[in-house]
């Protein structure tokens, strides 16, 4: 899977695609049973304790450097998170070692258990809530969540409707700088549940940002499926299309804390308008549309201009403070 872009760090760890000589332990995958996989890599139980996630050779030694530095900072802010142990290498890849969290991600949770819904959705609410409540230093300079769907629009929407991309970016161009932060790849497969309380994993797109953002990236994520069988199980999640949209419909009510309709459609409007920037872009990655991807693309342009007749401005926050 294509990188999207890593966003800045004040404090670059390193300037180097590889670390110093000798800076890297080595170590081995002997007899590790792999536990999970996601985007860039894939998951081994490393001993009792740890865990060792081996990234795609696509993933540098910075990009590395870049999650743990990322990740150790959201733990410094208070964030519940796996703690991090540092790099180390596999012959051409790298690794990061975390602690194993004993317990299950909340896909797992679900797919075993769909009837306890509406108690996940609200688990993962509010873990949402306490990484959105979460101000950033000004030193910390963690990446701002506007650039990355800027990106999204100049990669993608900008390549086939210039005027709508336009219009994206003046409502992205109108949003509060803020530094409260967002998690930026907010899914089940990233959160585990500990008894009752909320763990977030894979921590390299954390950034500041509305909150719209999270919400869009969960639009991406849990709003798809479209012109499938609704029971087919969507291979990332493990979890079948409908219950990804029940899942979706029931975080929303308990994030937003209101069963006001108008209230989440106006919200779940500015999210859907996200989500089909970010799939837009996915589309592009492959360099050019095919026959296939175009009408996709295609029926998400009709659907973001019918989504732009109602939606003028995509902050979540400062509406809510209207
Ligand atoms: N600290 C951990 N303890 C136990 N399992 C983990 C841990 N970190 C990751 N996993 C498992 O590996 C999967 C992929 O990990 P993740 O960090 O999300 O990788 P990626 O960046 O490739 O998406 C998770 O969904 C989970 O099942
Ligand atoms: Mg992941």
């Amino acid at each position: 899977m294509d990188k999207e872009p890593a966003g800045s760090l004040c404090s670059e760890p390193s300037d180097s695609d590889k670390p110093m000589p000798g800076k890297c332990r080595e170590v081995s995958l002997d007899g590790c049973r792999k536990i999970g996989s996601g985007q860039k890599g894939t998951v081994y139980r490393y001993g009792n304790e740890l865990i060792l996630k081996v990234y795609d050779i696509i993933n540098t030694y910075r990009d590395v450097e870049r999650e743990i530095a990322l990740s150790r900072r959201a733990f410094v802010l208070g964030i519940p998170t796996a703690i991090s142990f540092g790099i180390v290498s596999l012959g051409d890849r790298y690794g990061a070692m975390y602690e194993l969290l004993g317990s299950e991600t909340l896909s797992a949770c679900i797919a075993n258990n769909p009837s306890g819904l509406d108690y996940y959705a609200g688990v993962m609410a509010k873990l949402a809530r306490t990484i959105h409540s979460t101000e950033a230093k000004e030193k910390d300079c963690f990446p701002d969540a506007r650039d990355r769907f800027r990106a999204y629009i100049t990669n993608g929407l900008a390549r086939c409707d210039r005027e709508l991309a336009d219009r994206c970016c003046e409502l992205i161009d109108g949003m509060q700088a803020t530094r409260f932060l967002i998690h930026g790849d907010f899914h089940t497969s990233n959160v585990f549940l500990h008894k009752t309380e909320a763990l977030a994993i894979d921590m390299d797109r954390l950034s500041t940002g509305d909150p719209i953002f999270e919400l869009g990236d969960m639009n991406y994520y849990f709003d798809k499926g479209k012109g499938k069988d609704p029971e087919d199980t969507d291979p990332y999640l493990g979890i079948s299309y409908r219950i990804c949209r029940e899942f979706l419909n029931l975080f929303m009510r308990h994030y937003l804390q209101t069963q006001d309709e108008a209230r989440l459609r106006e919200v779940t409007d500015r999210a859907a308008l996200l989500g089909d920037l970010r799939r837009i872009n996915r589309y592009w990655k492959a360099g050019a549309l095919t026959e296939e991807t175009q009408s996709k693309v295609d029926r998400l342009i009709v659907e973001m201009k019918k989504l732009l007749e109602r939606v003028d401005s995509l902050d979540v926050i400062r509406q809510k403070q209207k």
